[in-house]
Formats: C-alpha cells, structure tokens, sequence
C-alpha cells in the first residue's frame, strides 16, 4: 500500500537534507511501528507524506497503491485515503470542529462517489465515534484544537480518524501527552480500525503504546534513513539496550 524508494529530502527554504535515502514498504492490513531518536526524522517523513510545502523531494518516489504521490496536493493526498495525525497538532482558531469534520467527511464521501450525509446522520456518527473515545460533545462545539489539551487533541486526531475511513493512517507520537486511560481508549480506537485493506504506520518512542497496538513491523529510524526491521521482538529490544545499542548493531 505504501513504498517508499530511497527517498531524499530536504528542507526547501534552507536546503538541509534530513530524509537521506529512506525504503519502507507498509502492507495492506499491515500496522508498522516507526521508532527511532530524537531528531532522526519521524516528523519530518509524516509531513512530506503529508505533502507540505516546507519540505522538498531531490530524489527516490513516494508509492501509494503502487503511484507516485509526489505531484499530489495535501488535499488530493487526502481524498485518496491518506490520513495523518501529527505530532503537534494544527490549531485553526475561528472553525467549530464539528464543522471541520462535517466538511473533512463530506469531501471525503465526494471523493468516493457517495451523497452528502444530513445533518441528523452526521451528528449520530460524530455521537456515537466520541463516546467510544470519551470525548465530550461540547468539546466539539470549540474550534479546532484550540485550547484543547494535548491529550485532548489526540483524542481528537483519532476521532477524525473514526469518521474518515482513511486507507493509510500515520499517527505521529499520538502516545505523547496521554495518562493511562486515555492511551488505552486511543490504543482501542486505532486497534478497532485495524483492517485487511487499510494499513497504520504508528510513530513512538515507547514500547508501552505498542503492548497494546501491537505492531507487525517495528523499523527503526536513524539520521534520516531506516536502520533495521524486525517484528514487534525489536521494540522490546530497544526498550532493554536503547537506541545506541541497537543502532551501533545495525551500522
Ligand atoms: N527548519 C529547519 N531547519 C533546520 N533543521 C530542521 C528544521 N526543521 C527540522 N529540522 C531538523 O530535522 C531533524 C529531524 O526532525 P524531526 O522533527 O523529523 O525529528 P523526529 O525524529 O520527529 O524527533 P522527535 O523524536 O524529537 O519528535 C532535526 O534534527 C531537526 O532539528
Ligand atoms: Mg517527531
């Protein structure tokens, strides 16, 4: 479902390469676990997933169901079945976010050929998705991310997930920021949309998330490139000899 081929990227307005020749293939049905050390480039590949502008490809392919999405916009990115969650997620003062995800889901039924959802439907879905997540309806009434907490807004990126059906789900550090039982409820949430036809790339530094999303790849990111693979034996390695060990092994 993705593939990605010695991807090289840079910086546009500065030039710095920070992505330096990155392969990763995720499967259909597949969750892969992306963790890797500070700084090594995780975000960095979720936002040109995501297609910003801020960042450049010089060299390698971006393979979403075997096409290029390099000469697509987020948008279009998006209405193919692309979902990212970010680290830090955008707050966009001014829009209610269930206005937000009345129009993020209508785009998407568009996309796919289906009608607009009424208002009544629309309301059940975004009921029954929040309950699950034990999100407040009246949170939803606020605009997006503004003021949320940052558990909040993570609870948030999920629901959005819930309701859009995405294909490809990448979740950046969605464990950061959560206590207990909210990283139980979000690990729920991501496991309930687990699929043979979608696939869940899940960015973390922590074994912990991943004893609940329990990953079928674990790969490891070093200074802009995929280091090792392994199955989810490679995780717990890491939490025993820290990145250190684990990449001076693999170089
Ligand atoms: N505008 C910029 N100018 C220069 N360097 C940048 C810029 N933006 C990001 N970087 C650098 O790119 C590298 C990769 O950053 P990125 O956010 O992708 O790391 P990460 O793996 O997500 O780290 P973390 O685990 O802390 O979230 C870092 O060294 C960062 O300082
Ligand atoms: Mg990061």
């Amino acid at each position: 479902m993705l593939e990605i081929r010695n991807l090289h990227a840079r910086i546009a307005e500065d030039g710095t390469e920070i992505i330096k020749g990155l392969d990763l293939t995720v499967n259909a049905g597949e969750v892969a676990a992306i963790m890797g050390p500070n700084g090594s480039g995780k975000s960095t590949l979720s936002y040109i997933l995501a297609g910003r502008e801020d960042y450049e490809v010089t060299q390698g392919d971006i393979l979403y169901n075997g096409e290029s999405v390099l000469e697509m916009d987020p948008a279009e990115r998006a209405s193919a079945g692309m979902f990212l969650a970010f680290q830090y997620p955008m707050e966009i003062p001014g829009v209610a976010t269930m206005q937000f995800l009345k129009v993020a889901m209508n785009e998407q039924r568009k996309a796919r050929g289906q009608d607009e959802l009424t208002t009544p439907d629309f309301i059940k879905r975004v009921r029954e998705a929040a309950a699950t997540l034990n999100i407040d309806m009246e949170m939803l009434k606020r605009p997006v991310n503004v003021g949320f907490s940052g558990g909040e807004k993570k609870r948030s990126e999920i629901l959005q997930m819930k309701l859009l059906e995405p294909k490809l789900c990448v979740l950046d550090e969605t464990d950061s920021g959560l206590d207990i039982d909210a990283l139980k409820i979000v690990a729920d949430g991501v496991n309930a949309l687990r699929g043979p036809d979608r696939a869940i790339v899940v960015i973390t530094h922590y074994q912990r998330l991943l004893q609940y999303i329990v990953p079928d790849t674990v790969h490891i990111l070093s200074r802009g490139q995929i280091v090792k693979t392994g199955d989810k034996e490679l995780a717990a390695q890491l939490e025993a000899q820290g990145y250190a060990g684990v990449i001076e092994q693999a170089a």
